[in-house]
Formats: C-alpha cells, structure tokens, sequence
C-alpha cells in the first residue's frame, strides 16, 4: 500500500504529493520525513549567535542554500572546518545538523566520528578503512541526505579518509543510490597558522577583520592539509581531486568575542546584567602572541569554567 502511494506520487502534482508524503509519514519513519532544512533558522542562528566568524557564516550559509536548492546536486556538499580550539567549529557543525533534520543532531541520519573514539589503533587502518566504507554506504543507501561529521581530522590516521574519495566526486546513482545528496564536513585545527598569521597580520596593520577574505585563505589551507603529516587529509587524494567544495577558516577570536561568548552564557543562566563578571573573565583568559595580546589562546572554551570561578 505504501509502495502504491509512493509510486503514485510520482505521477501527482506537488500539493497533491505533498498531502500524500504526509500521510506516508505518519505511518512510517525515513529520512524524507525527517528531513526538514530550514536554511532562514540556519542562517539566523548563525549571524545571530556566532561570533567574529564572518567567514564561517557567509561560507556555510551560502553553500547550504545553494546545495539544498538543487534537487539534483551534481556532487556531494563537502565542507572542512580548520581553525584553532575553541573557535566554534562544533558549534557551526551543530547548528548546521540541528537545522537540516526535524530531529536534529539526534536524528538517525546524521552521523558522526571521531578518530580517537571510532579508530584509536593506527595499525589497524586497513579494518577501518572496509568498515568506514561499507558503513557510509549503507548509510547512503537507506538515507541518500545523509550527513556526515568527522571531528578531530588531525588525529584521523593518514590513508584512511581516502576510502571516501569515491563518495565525494561526481558519481552517478548507483543501485539506485544517489551519492550526490550527501554533506560532508571534516573539522579539525589543521591551518590554523596560517589563518592565524593573517588574522594577526590584519590585526596589526589596524585593518577591519571584516576584510579578511575567503580566497585569500583557501589555497593555503589546503596546502596545509594536504603536506602536514598531523593531518587526516596528509598526501589525500580527495585534495587532489578537489573533491572539498570549500575550506572554512575560522579565525582566532579576541576579548571582545570572548567577552560575547561570556555574555551569551551568562543569560543563558539568567544573569544577563553581571558586566563585572564578563570583564573579569574577558582579562583572565590568556592573549597570544604575548606581544599585543590579541587572540585568546583557547578562544572561548574555558569561557564556562572561569564564569564559575568569578559569578
Ligand atoms: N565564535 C563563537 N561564537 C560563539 N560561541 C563560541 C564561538 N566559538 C566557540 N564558542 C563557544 O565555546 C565553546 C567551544 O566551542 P566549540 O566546541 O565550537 O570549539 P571548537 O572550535 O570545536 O574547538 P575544538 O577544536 O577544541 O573542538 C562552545 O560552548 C561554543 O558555544
Ligand atoms: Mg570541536
């Protein structure tokens, strides 16, 4: 019957299949159902409570839109995430799979890794590599809008993210799989010097952060990927092949950031009005480079820890 109705709504007008897709719903689950990008909400989130990564919002926002409007992607949405700790890069991934799917980052077809976690052992990368495989297939071919989340890419074991290579290019529908549907993000602090070197050098030369653009950073990070061997994507045939639809640089954040972040917490713990305890943790944090103590060593992840200390 639900095989009947789905064929049906192939020959039927959207409104019609529409209602039709509903009522399918209610009797069972499946990506389709699940899958409800709200790219406005995405968008909001992003400019409204992401700070000082003008880069990482404009990026993402603009990729996923127009990924989304696409029914038929020529290839997958891959996105890599590089910056220092603390910078908002899970955060981003987070708000990016809370806004795709109508259960979010709970949701069975987003789907996350992590190196340390899912392939501790170095020596044992020829396993991972069929597991990882045959596992994002499969994923695939039950949910084509899969998302796919690898953090901490530079402890990813080298040789090991090439297995997805076939999944990150043009491929055609296979066994009536469409690959192309797909998103990838990769987020590790690999190039973080040199997006960091350019926010310094933006810094002293009294520029606005806002000038630092995209293009000026994509060819140096994926240098960066492609020859440190601490990185996942190390001598990657996915680099070679430009199968990364963009590079996104998050770039270091300073006091003021750091004091919004603090400030952002605070409300969320119903102490809005405490200005003395945003400045006390705004200078306790540590600034790098010594000299000019511009960007916060640890962006804003101890923000939470030093609030406890000075509410
Ligand atoms: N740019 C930012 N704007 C707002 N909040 C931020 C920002 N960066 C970090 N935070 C906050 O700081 C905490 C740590 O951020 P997040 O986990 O996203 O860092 P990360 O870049 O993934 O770091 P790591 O590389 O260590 O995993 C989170 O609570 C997050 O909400
Ligand atoms: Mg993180």
């Amino acid at each position: 019957m639900l095989a009947i109705l789905s064929v049906l709504c192939l020959y039927l007008t959207n409104p019609v299949c529409g209602v039709i897709q509903r009522l399918l719903c209610t009797f069972k689950d499946s990506c389709d159902c699940d899958f409800k990008p709200n790219i406005r909400d995405l968008e909001w989130d992003l400019y409204k409570n992401v700070y000082g990564q003008h880069l990482a919002q404009d990026i993402v926002s603009e990729e996923v839109a127009r990924f989304l409007q696409n029914n038929n992607p020529e290839r997958p949405l891959v996105l890599s995430f590089h910056g220092s700790s603390g910078t908002g890069k899970t955060l981003v991934s987070s708000m990016l799979g809370n806004h795709l799917y109508g259960s979010a980052m709970s949701s069975p077809y987003v789907h996350q890794f992590v190196p340390t976690l899912h392939f501790p052992y170095p020596d044992q990368v020829n396993e991972y590599r069929e597991e990882l495989k045959s596992w994002v297939q499969g994923n695939l071919t039950e949910c084509a809008r899969s998302v796919f989340f690898f953090d901490e890419m530079e402890k990813m074991p080298p040789g090991l993210i090439d297995v997805l290579q076939p999944f990150l290019g043009p491929s055609h529908v296979v066994f009536g799989t469409n690959y192309r549907k797909a998103i990838y993000v990769f987020i590790g602090s690999t190039g973080e010097e040199v997006i960091n070197k350019m926010a310094l050098e933006n810094r002293q030369s009294g520029g606005d952060r806002d000038e630092i653009k995209w293009a000026d950073l994509q060819e140096a990070i994926a240098q960066a990927a492609y020859n440190s061997n601490s990185s996942g994507f190390f001598h990657s045939s996915i680099i070679q092949h430009n199968y990364i639809t963009r590079f996104v640089p998050f770039l270091p954040l300073s006091r003021r950031h750091v004091e919004r972040c603090v400030h952002s917490q605070l409300c969320q713990r119903g102490s809005c009005g405490r200005s003395d305890v945003v400045e006390a943790v705004g200078g306790d944090m540590i600034y790098t480079p010594v000299k000019g103590h511009y960007f916060s060593s640890t962006g804003c992840k101890a923000v939470p820890a030093k609030i406890n200390l000075f509410l």
